[in-house]
């Protein structure tokens, strides 16, 4: 069976065709991104509206793109998986319905897929694939979560951040050292050059004793170091920048490989998979990986390029949900889109 899946929630239109297997998971045989980050950077943020018209722009060319790399046609399509939510609603509602018109025009059914279930399962895309169970530490630009995963469909949320996401306050932060959007990968960059003890940020609820998250309050503690410091703070150049970056990092990542570690030892667990575009972040993964190796846990990531949003991981997760028999793929091509969805909501039994 191949699925064709399309994600279109943010600023990437992502296309791909995965195959399934007779043994094993299915594998990935294209696929193609389109990233709108340069069209949003004027404006500092993702500008819904043009994010909605530039998904209509690239998906059907990307579709053509991916099925030419695969060496196949349209016709060899049998499901049509796209991106359900959550996400912006206009640019959901571009790749629910192009996936239902091209499933209608081609007679095959469609199947509607959950974001962050397409991040959660991403690793399984990877050459050393997870093993059921394992904690999730689901790391994006709008979500933060640490969930136990016993298998397909069957996540229950451990913790989970009350205010910002871990990705937002990447962002935000960098905004605030005058960093292009979305700020995390360079943050990261410039993070790299200066001295992670150098400004004393807090860590938010790390001692709360649960394992939800918080990083409002951290943004605001850069914005007051930022003022104090003056043009320095967003001076290309200024080494108090890049200790400012650092310091932030180091805050951030602090919080998400306690609370992560904390969940291991809570549920009692041997295997972490990191999933979510904050999951590229090259200081969380050394951390990750030296408490991971001190503590005997397994740690699993997607591949570098498929950390963030991409069509590959709606094709998984569409695969793995008909293969484990959870949703069935319907001729039915009338949709609804989700932009607010909780993962828990397609959860099949709590555990
Ligand atoms: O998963 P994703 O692509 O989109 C959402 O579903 O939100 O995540 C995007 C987020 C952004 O906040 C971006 O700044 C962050 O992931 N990100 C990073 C890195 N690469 C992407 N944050 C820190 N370090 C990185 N290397
Ligand atoms: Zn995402």
């Amino acid at each position: 069976m191949r699925i064709l899946g399309i994600e279109s929630s943010c600023d990437e239109t992502g296309v791909a065709l995965v195959e399934t297997t007779e043994a094993g998971w299915p594998r990935l045989l294209a696929h193609a991104l389109h990233s709108q980050i340069e069209m949003h950077q004027a404006y500092g943020g993702v500008v819904p509206e043009l994010a909605s018209r530039d998904h209509i722009r690239r998906v059907l060319p990307l579709t053509r793109e991916v099925m030419a790399r695969a060496g196949h046609t349209l016709n060899d399509v049998d499901v049509v998986a796209y991106t359900r939510g959550p996400g912006l609603a206009g640019a959901l509602l571009v790749g629910s319905g192009v996936a239902c018109a091209l499933a209608a025009s081609l007679g095959k059914p469609v199947i509607g897929i959950h974001h962050l279930e397409g991040h959660l399962l991403s690793p399984f895309l990877s050459e050393d694939p997870p093993q059921f169970p394992f904690v999730a530490l689901l790391v994006s630009g709008g979500h933060t979560q640490l969930m136990r995963v016993d298998g397909v469909g069957r996540y229950a949320l451990l913790g989970e951040t009350i205010d910002d996401a871990a990705g937002e306050a990447f962002d935000k932060s960098a905004k605030l050292m005058g960093l292009p959007y979305p700020g995390g990968p360079g943050l990261s960059r410039l993070a790299e050059q200066g001295n992670p003890a150098a400004y004393k940020l807090p860590r938010p609820l790390l001692h709360s004793g649960d394992l939800d998250f918080s990083f409002a309050g951290l943004k605001t503690a850069v914005l007051t170091q930022c003022k104090k410091m003056g043009p320095a703070a967003h001076t290309e150049g200024a080494p108090e920048r890049a200790d400012l970056a650092a310091s932030t990092q180091a805050a951030i990542v602090e919080v998400l490989t306690k609370k992560a570690m904390t969940a291991l030892k809570e549920t009692g667990l041997q295997r972490l998979v990191v999933a979510g575009g904050v999951g590229a972040n090259r200081e969380l993964r050394r951390q990750l990986n030296a408490l991971c190796e001190k503590a005997r846990v397994r740690v699993h990531y997607p591949e570098l390029h498929l950390c963030t949003d991409n069509g590959a991981m709606i094709a998984m997760a569409a695969a793995m949900r008909l293969q484990a028999g959870l949703q069935g793929a319907e001729p039915r091509y009338s949709f609804d889109v989700k932009p607010r969805w909780p993962l828990q909501d397609i959860a099949v039994e709590s555990v």
